[in-house]
């Protein structure tokens, strides 16, 4: 998967810098062709000699030669690399790669880089734990960076804690992952439902959920990242954006339009993953102005009962398409699951219950089983909703196959 790959290593000045020469080892033993670019202050903790050794290429640090006065190029550099990697990425290259301080040549050809972009941080576990570096962290991966998270354990200072650069042969496994998984939705069309729908009662007033969409756009994100074009069809979710700019955005409020937007994109998808919470009733005496108290009696709302998008989707599934769903349940979850499979004519659904702490609306972690038509169930651990996604995304691509 790394054979012939490019890859831009960028090490900053952390003990952790240390491991950079074996994970240099790796990545060149894998068939990649690695360039080094060092920070000033990384070059107190290992010989930019035993890099170049290692890679055959001369390391960079400064824009410039001293001697020769030849120009290195970031722009360049970021356009050859496959893939960049930063680690270890002490705390402050990752507060400069976060807020754009191009005072080196590593954070200059992280800005110039259009390849995807790995960061292992390594410090210690008061500068990992801070505010701070947990914002510039969120900064980071909300512009698309992969964060390699470090590891418990000792650490330089002797303190016991998280902080620790991922191993080596970790971090080649990570990009491993990466490039194997690139490319495995190419061509694909896949139309993903998100968030809650709103029900109006009056032109201020709605029915609705707690969906926060979290699970939707995550999804949304590891199909585009692997291949996919994506339609997502997103109920109200604030400011909730996806994170690959490939995927096509399309805003709903209620039931009714989230069904005619599925309508006109479903007949030429591939498939469709449904994670939307759609409210199951809407008001069917809707006021058109405002509903008034004084003076009146307590409104009565009359609902009716909204359309099952999933099930429209299944009963007109063509041979090839694959069609997903998402259970939310409290009791019964495996066999609420196994009906809403067959009842909606579904290729697989993710079933996650509230009664796992961590798993549900609002979270930034989940916890799911995914059942198929075959009567199989694979459970997975606690995971982040990004992690979730990436396992959702590896399993309808089994589906493929
Ligand atoms: N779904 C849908 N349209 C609806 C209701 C649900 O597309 N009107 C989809 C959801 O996006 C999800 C799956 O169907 O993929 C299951 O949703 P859920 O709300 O759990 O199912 P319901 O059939 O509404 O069952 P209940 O609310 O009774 O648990």
């Amino acid at each position: 998967m790394l054979q012939g790959k490019h890859i831009v290593l960028g090490i900053t000045g952390g003990i952790a810098a240390y491991k950079s020469a074996s994970l240099t080892r790796l990545l060149v033993k894998a068939g990649a062709e690695v360039q080094v670019i060092m920070t000033p202050s990384a070059r107190e903790f290992i010989a930019p000699l035993t890099l170049s050794t290692l890679t055959g290429k001369p390391v960079i640090t400064e824009f410039f030669t001293a001697n020769t006065g030849e120009w290195h190029s970031h722009v360049d550099l970021g356009l050859w690399a496959d893939a960049m990697v930063v680690a270890p990425a002490t705390a402050c290259t990752i507060g400069k790669m976060a807020h754009g301080v191009a005072d080196n040549m590593l954070v200059t050809t992280y800005l110039s880089a259009k390849a995807p972009v790995f960061v292992a941080p390594a410090m210690d576990l008061d500068m990992m734990a801070h505010p701070s570096t947990t914002a510039n962290l969120n900064l980071l991966r909300s512009y698309g960076n992969h964060i390699i998270e470090p590891a418990s354990g000792e650490l330089a200072s002797h303190l016991i804690g998280k902080g620790r650069m991922e191993e080596p042969e970790r971090i080649v496994e990570v990009l491993r992952e990466f490039f194997s998984s690139k490319g495995q939705f190419a061509g694909k069309r896949v139309l993903v439902t998100a968030g809650p729908t709103y029900e109006r009662i009056d032109p201020v007033r709605f029915i609705g959920n707690f969906s926060s969409g979290k699970m939707g756009y995550a999804i949304a994100d590891a199909l585009a990242d692997r291949g996919a074009e994506v339609v997502l069809v997103s109920g109200p979710v604030g400011e909730l954006k996806p994170r690959n700019p490939r995927v096509e955005v399309r805003k709903i409020e209620s039931a009714l339009q989230m069904l005619d937007e599925c309508q006109k994109v479903w007949p030429a998808a591939d498939m469709a993953v449904m994670t939307a919470a759609v409210a199951d009733y809407r008001v069917e005496n809707r006021a058109d102005s405002k509903i008034k108290r004084e003076g009146n009696l307590a409104p009565e709302l009359r609902l009716v009962e909204n359309p099952d998008i999933a099930a429209t989707l299944g009963a007109s599934k063509k041979p090839g398409q694959l069609l997903i769903g998402f259970a939310l349940e409290t009791d019964n979850e495996a066999a609420h699951a196994a009906n809403k499979l067959k009842r909606k004519n579904l290729d697989a659904i993710v079933l996650n219950s509230l009664r796992d702490a961590g798993a549900g609306f609002g979270t930034d972690t989940n916890k799911i089983t995914i059942l198929s038509a075959d009567g199989s169930a694979k459970p997975y651990p606690l995971k982040t909703k990004r992690e979730v996604a990436a396992d959702v995304a590896d399993f309808i691509s089994s589906l493929l196959k």
